[in-house]
């Protein structure tokens, strides 16, 4: 089949993990006989070098005409980068959070799990790690405090800054839809995170969460306070299965979760609209102090393809083709540094994804 994927390269190690990711794409359309054509897309960093701002309407247009993007990452040092002299409105992530905007990229999943060969690697007790875990955060990404009302003022010679966090019913309803859908194809648990003891927009998050749930019978639904969220995760892990919450809350737990799991640079995510459309991009950031040394982990954006194959073009056997690849590729020891471990080889960036090619 013929589908065209639109890749940003991005900033830092973006570039070199895309390139990996893209050889990977490669040797799938040529073992499956499948033709991807490839539209490169400027955001955040790159864009604002060569056009001044972070996101275009020439990259949303084109964006909207590919079958997904693959992105790998935005940003830079926040301290020594020019960009960050700009405006708040004009540096990378505002491209980022526009374009999510843009194409209605109102669901983010973010899987987080432990990998058996990298067990060495997670920062928790072995009593607590147990049997291993393995959840996936859906996390609202176009409403909330990041796209609610917001502003600076000086009022009588006093500096004021306001952000409001807003939802309507729609935004919570289709969101939490998505949550158990999801969770109807793993284990049957939903876990909605709020801050309801506190905040309206949680209280009405929780309210229209129990109406939705009354469509899936067979799906546990329990709440929890997202303090006692951030708490069980490094506590009980294995307890969650689907974690449904807002953008603020759900951009913090999921770093937490990805940590836990000792593999940050393994951790794939997908952002999806109402269709089949989706822009897929690794768990972590664009690392610019490793940037250019082809030593990054490209696993996390092999892994966002293989999302991207299941998810918007229905490539269900390339996509384990892809995943089982890269389990070959830990159990038969190689390591990038970020997951080295005693006994191990460890490979470049591009060594990686030459083995990854080899096993598939
Ligand atoms: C993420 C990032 C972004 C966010 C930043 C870069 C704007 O932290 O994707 O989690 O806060 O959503
Ligand atoms: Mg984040």
């Amino acid at each position: 089949m013929n589908f065209k994927i639109g890749l940003i390269h991005g900033d830092g190690i973006g570039p070199e993990i895309v390139n990996e990711a893209k050889k990977v794409l490669e040797a799938v359309s040529s073992k499956y006989s499948h033709s991807f054509t490839y539209e490169n897309l400027l955001l955040g960093g790159a864009s604002i070098d060569a056009t001044g701002e972070p996101l275009t309407d020439e990259t949303i247009e084109s964006a909207k005409d590919c079958d997904a993007v693959l992105m790998g990452s935005i940003g830079g040092d926040a301290k020594t980068s020019p960009w960050y002299q700009l405006e708040p409105s004009k540096r990378p992530e505002a491209g980022l959070l526009g374009i999510r905007k843009a194409l209605n990229l109102f669901a983010n999943l973010r899987p987080a799990y432990l990998y058996d060969e990298l067990r060495d690697a997670c920062p928790l007790k072995k009593e607590i790690i147990g049997d291993g875990f393995d959840m996936i955060i859906i996390r609202e990404l176009t409403g909330g405090l990041y796209f609610g009302e917001k502003k600076t003022v000086v009022e009588d010679g006093m500096r004021k800054a306001i952000d409001t966090l807003t939802y309507d019913e729609n935004e919570i309803r289709r969101i939490a839809k998505r949550g158990f859908e999801i969770a109807m194809k793993r284990g049957k648990k939903v876990t909605s995170v709020d801050k309801a003891n506190v905040l309206d927009s949680s209280r009405l998050w929780r309210a229209v969460v129990e109406e939705v749930a009354k469509d899936y019978p067979e799906v546990t639904l329990e709440h929890m306070l997202v303090d006692n969220c951030a708490m069980q995760l490094v506590m009980n892990p294995g307890q969650f299965d689907v974690i449904l919450t807002e953008n603020m809350f759900g951009d913090i737990l999921s770093d937490e979760a990805s940590m836990v799991t000792g593999s940050i640079g393994m951790l794939s995510s997908a952002s999806l609209n109402e269709t089949k459309f989706g822009l897929y991009e690794p768990s972590h950031g664009s690392a610019p102090d490793i940037a250019g040394k082809n030593i990054a982990n490209p696993i996390a954006t092999v892994l966002s393809a293989a999302m991207m194959l299941r998810y918007s073009l229905d490539l269900d056997r390339e996509a384990d083709a892809v995943e089982a690849a890269v389990r070959k590729v830990l159990k038969d020891g190689y390591r990038t540094g970020d997951i080295m471990s005693e006994g191990c080889t460890q490979v470049s960036t591009t060594q990686l994804g030459d083995l990854l090619v080899e096993r598939l």
